[in-house]
């Protein structure tokens, strides 16, 4: 008996991009990769690997979904597929990008990928906590991708930016992005062992996402984690270390009024422990994440 089918007689058609998603999120789903490195689900994973893969941007969102797919772009598609799912490798250092409240950002294995709940705040211009206008200088701490200090730069377009890292490949990752979003005039890139090279620096906010895995937590994470730089996650027994030596810095660097700004992810107990005394904000995030304190300079 004859197949039944319903399909054009002739060739193929190509399949489209809607068609290219509902696969590659079924593969990932199936292959149980993590998320964490910029999305959170295989759906949204999945439409930046095929948006990527065939040069879409993704402000055309679903009415590109209708479009076919030819082969080279499908052949991108299965490349990135494969190395995600058997390498277990985080898709931005696949298509070294990311995006970061609202920036394009160039990312490769020298730094984390980035993704700190602290962009929110950034976008609010860290309302009601600080009064803008009045914002004229800001220190990143561990700056990394330069994610945080370069949207910083963007939502306060009369204050300079210090942007400081240990990591010389983190810095030359951030240089590449300050100078690509035409920020260098703004956004100082200086290696640093935090507040070493600054000395005499005070700052309207100093903010920072740095390195706050406990030794136990880092020994769980799924294997995604293992592809990012150690320096960017590693803090000590109980994820503290660096933490701590930004509390004690702080006050000498923290301009009148001015507000110190820390992730501590899971890190947030410890941190409750070892400070009870300390009088620790915790905004609110709408977006999605956690574990950020705030302190006003003198709560410190
Ligand atoms: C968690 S990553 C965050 C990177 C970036 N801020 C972000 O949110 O994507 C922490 C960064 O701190 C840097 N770092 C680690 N120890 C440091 C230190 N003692 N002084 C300055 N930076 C440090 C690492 O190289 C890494 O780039």
């Amino acid at each position: 008996m004859e197949e039944l089918s319903h399909r054009p007689a002739g060739r193929r058609a190509d399949p489209t991009v809607g068609e290219a998603i509902d696969r590659c999120a079924a593969a990932l789903g199936a292959a149980r990769v993590h998320f964490g490195h910029g999305t959170d689900n295989a759906r949204d994973e999945a439409a930046e690997i095929v948006f990527f893969a065939a040069g879409i941007p993704h402000a055309r969102g679903a009415r590109a979904y209708g479009r076919a797919l030819a082969p080279p772009a499908r052949r991108r598609i299965a490349r990135l597929l494969r190395r995600r799912i058997e390498e277990r490798m985080p898709l931005p250092y696949l298509t070294h990008r990311a995006f970061f409240a609202g920036l394009e950002l160039y990312v490769d294995r020298r730094v984390l990928v980035p993704r700190s709940p602290i962009a929110e705040l950034v976008q609010q211009r860290f309302a009601p906590w600080i009064e803008p206008r009045r914002v004229r200088r800001i220190l990143d701490l561990g700056t990394g991708s330069g994610a945080i200090a370069l949207a910083c730069a963007r939502a306060f377009p009369r204050a300079h930016v210090d942007a400081v890292d240990v990591s010389t490949g983190a810095l030359a990752v951030c240089r590449r992005n300050l100078r690509a979003l035409g920020l260098q005039r703004r956004v100082e890139a200086l290696r640093s062992d935090l507040y070493a090279a600054i000395e005499g620096r005070r700052y309207d906010i100093i903010v920072s996402n740095p390195p706050y895995v406990g030794a136990r937590e880092l020994r769980g994470l799924p294997p995604e984690y293992r592809h990012e730089p150690r320096v960017g996650l590693a803090a000590g027994a109980d994820g503290l270390a660096l933490v701590r030596r930004i509390l004690a810095g702080a006050r000498t660097h923290l301009a009148e009024r001015g507000i110190l700004v820390v992730e501590v992810g899971n890190s947030e107990s410890a941190l409750l422990r070892a400070f009870p005394r300390t009088g620790f904000i915790w905004p609110a995030f709408t977006i999605g994440g956690g574990g950020v304190f705030l302190l006003r300079d003198q709560d410190i």
